[in-house]
């Protein structure tokens, strides 16, 4: 979803304020006779002084017989997004839209506060699989002690094409969305759906992006890159060829994007990033490919005293240090835990065949990560450092 260039696809307020604490905002987004809301609504994107309020209405829908694949019905949306612009930082407000039938009392965001405020953010991924118990254990459990931010590492749904993945994942992370902003990371399973740029709005191109909170800077990148349309039958080996050069092409791209980021943020306190593909490996059969993906990357995260990675795809627990950097695997794929079944690195400082919630409390002078499974069963604890100025203003 462009916000920026086309604030509103529907209609959109520009709502000036400057108001102290918990102030309730109307949003003026739906008429009398509109559709009644089928997903949302959502909050995206909360800044220091702005933040969008989205939701989806039905537009459409077709049934057909016999099924494909399990599906019977198809169903399309139009997304409405609404921007708010200037809020007060580190204020809460409530918020509300016409035709919310949900649970409208979690309709709450808090926005940004200056650096010395304390914040938190949760990373899960791999939500992918339909009736993902593990994927609501997670949310039920965010939901009691709820982050300022939600980070999933893709593999969002099981495929991104099919409408009704989607439809189940916001079922599943409906209640947690109304109040805490998601940031999205494209995985492979996500297959650079139309779906995913419609119902997120994310900074930058939405593929690859960054922001700040705080004395934090977040930067989210786009590791399985470009698809080739599969279902083209007429694709000639030139076509692939072409294709290939491109891929490569966009995989340039970003990383010299990723690089001319993190050297324009020489005094973030903290670097995390976020992305699907781990960087190192304990699934036998991902061993070779992930060494390639990690001799692409090169010592970039060291280069830049990056505090932290995280990412998803193997689906278990696996965290690793290296040159300083810490490099977080983990996942909620629905009872689907993976075993472990390669060598441990000499880089490895915890593994666990678990599916897995990270939560990171970012406060001034350092960052205390927890992570738990879906019951709530500690699986890992670690501090982060705030990174090292004088390094990193030399790069
Ligand atoms: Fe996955
Ligand atoms: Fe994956």
């Amino acid at each position: 979803m462009k916000v920026e260039a086309n604030s509103v696809r529907t209609r959109m307020c520009r709502l000036m304020m400057c108001a102290c604490t918990a102030l309730a905002l109307g949003v003026c987004g739906a008429a009398q006779g509109q559709q009644p809301i089928a997903i949302g609504p959502y909050v995206q994107n909360v800044g220091s002084g702005n933040a969008i309020i989205c939701w989806a209405t039905l537009s459409g829908e077709v049934t057909i017989a016999p099924p494909a694949h399990r599906d019977t019905s198809f169903r399309d949306y139009q997304i409405h997004s609404v921007v708010l612009r200037g809020l007060k930082p580190g204020t809460t407000y409530t918020y509300s839209v016409p035709g919310d039938a949900g649970n409208t009392s979690l309709c709450s965001f808090t926005t940004c506060a200056d650096e010395k405020h304390p914040f938190s953010f949760c990373v899960i991924s791999d939500t992918q699989n339909r009736e993902n118990q593990a994927h609501r254990l997670a949310i039920e459990r965010m939901m009691a002690d709820k982050p300022d931010m939600l980070f999933i590492c893709g593999d969002l749904v099981a495929d991104g094409r099919n409408i009704g993945d989607w439809e189940e994942f916001f079922r599943a992370e409906g209640d947690l969305l109304r109040g805490v902003p998601c940031y999205a990371v494209l995985g492979n399973h996500d297959r650079e759906s139309p779906w995913y740029f419609r119902f997120f709005a994310l900074p930058g191109n939405e593929r690859y992006y960054s922001f700040d909170r705080g004395a934090a800077h977040f930067v989210v990148l786009d590791s399985p890159g470009r698809y080739m349309p599969e279902d083209n039958q007429s694709v000639t080996e030139a076509d692939r060829e072409r294709f290939e050069r491109q891929k490569q092409q966009y995989w340039q791209e970003q990383m010299q994007w990723f690089k001319d980021d993190l050297s324009g943020h020489p005094d973030a306190k903290y670097i995390f990033v976020f992305l699907h593909y781990p960087i190192y490996c304990l699934k036998a059969s991902r061993v070779e490919s992930t060494n390639e993906l990690r001799a692409r990357f090169g010592t970039v995260f060291q280069d830049h005293r990056v505090t932290a990675v995280f990412s998803g795809h193997d689906h278990h627990y696996h965290r690793e240090v290296a040159g300083g950097v810490h490099f977080v695997d983990g996942g909620v794929a629905g009872g689907k835990a993976r075993p472990i079944d390669a060598p441990i690195l000499p880089e490895t400082v915890k593994h666990a065949a678990v599916e897995s919630i990270a939560r990171v409390e970012v406060g001034p002078d350092r960052a205390k990560v927890r992570v738990t499974d879906v019951a709530g069963n500690m699986v890992d604890e670690f501090e982060l450092s705030p990174r090292p100025q004088s390094a990193t203003r030399a790069q």
